[in-house]
């Protein structure tokens, strides 16, 4: 078993490993450097002997404890036919969502569209780089992809005041997303994936009173579809208030923090294996700062079952050095 499996399946707590998100990313001089001659990333998400290079690169520098796809989750958005582009210096921009294309999208078609993907994970899991480490395969949550195909970019601070006016669209969306998300999650294990990881970057937006329809019951059937798998799931719901309700409804078999949650808090209230939780924005201190406090974290879960990651995607800032440094700290803890 890698250290990973260890500590989601067996709760062994004599060890932490590490991985970050977003490890495969801007802040790599040796990505910028593929991406600059890359312009199209969706083009180099589906470009299976770039991914898994891309997906391989943080892996030669650290002594990381798993590789996690170079992909996107709104690459589910766009195997449904909707066209998604990431503009420089704005992000995601999607195009109108034509419901009748994406209902009537066949799963052979779907899967056809995203084979590189399910490539690139073959080559990944196949690879020296990643033997006794996990493979991680990931799928962004129904309601934050429910988002994007909606608002068609990241929305801000809060979503617009008309966003829930089409219920009938809303459930249609939900229910194709579901049937996709776990197509997407069998041929990503089936292609080597050994832990899946829910994305849920926008759960925060939503009031408690909407969290049954849009995350708990949709998330609930992924996670329950991804256990009869025989996988492990890891869920991220960033920015909730309430992570302990969450973990007893939803019961994942590991769960992410963001950097707004207390971690000693968390310690006492959430009972499954914890991962991540320290600001990114610590990379971008000092070396006795980031000590400090990758310290403080492997302190307070040293009798827990604790995965060593950020609290969100590491920044394209950072000095790859800090990040040397910080696998160094937690590996000698
Ligand atoms: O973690 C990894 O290394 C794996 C690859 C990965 C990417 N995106 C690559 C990427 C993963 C797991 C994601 C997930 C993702 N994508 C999320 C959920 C996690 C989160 O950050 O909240 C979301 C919301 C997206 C959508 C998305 N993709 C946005 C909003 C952006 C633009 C903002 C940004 O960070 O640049 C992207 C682009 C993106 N996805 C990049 C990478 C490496 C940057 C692309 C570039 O080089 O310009």
């Amino acid at each position: 078993m890698s250290p990973i499996q260890e500590v989601i399946i067996n709760k062994k707590t004599s060890i932490n490993p590490i991985w970050i998100m977003r490890q495969a990313g801007r802040y790599l001089p040796e990505f910028r450097e593929i991406r600059a001659k890359n312009p199209d990333f969706i083009k180099l998400c589906l470009n299976h002997k770039l991914s898994s290079e891309i997906t391989l690169q943080p892996l030669k520098r650290y002594n990381f404890d798993a590789a996690i796809i170079f992909s996107d989750i709104l690459m589910v958005p766009y195997g449904l036919n909707q066209k998604v582009e990431f503009k420089k210096n704005f992000g995601p921009l999607l195009g109108d969502l034509n419901l009748d294309k994406a209902s009537s999208m066949q799963e052979n078609k779907f899967t056809e569209r995203l084979k590189p993907v399910y490539k690139a994970l073959e080559i990944v899991s196949n690879n020296n780089l990643t033997s006794n480490k996990s493979t991680i395969g990931f799928v962004g949550a129904p309601w934050t992809l429910m988002v994007y195909m909606i608002n068609k970019q990241s929305p801000k601070l809060k979503l617009k005041k008309n966003f829930f006016d089409d219920e009938l669209l809303i459930n249609k969306i939900l229910l194709i997303l579901e049937k996709f998300l776990k197509i997407h999650i069998k041929c990503q294990v089936d292609n080597g994936a050994q832990i899946i990881q829910i994305f849920d970057s926008w759960a925060g937006l939503l009031d408690v009173k909407d969290f049954s329809k849009y995350i708990y019951n949709p998330t609930l059937s992924l996670v329950e579809f991804t256990k009869s798998l025989n996988v492990p799931v890891i869920c991220f719901p960033k920015g909730i208030k309430n992570y302990k309700n969450y973990c007893e409804i939803i019961n994942p078999d590991a769960i992410c923090i963001d950097y707004e949650v207390d971690p000693l808090q968390a310690n006492k209230d959430i009972k499954i294996p914890i991962q991540g939780g320290m600001d990114p924005k610590v990379l971008l201190t000092d070396k006795e700062n980031l000590k400090k406090e990758a310290k403080r974290y492997l302190d307070i879960f040293k009798d827990h079952p604790y995965i060593f990651n950020l609290g969100h995607g590491v920044l394209p800032e950072t000095d790859p050095n800090m990040m040397d440094y910080l696998v160094k700290i937690v590996k000698d803890y």
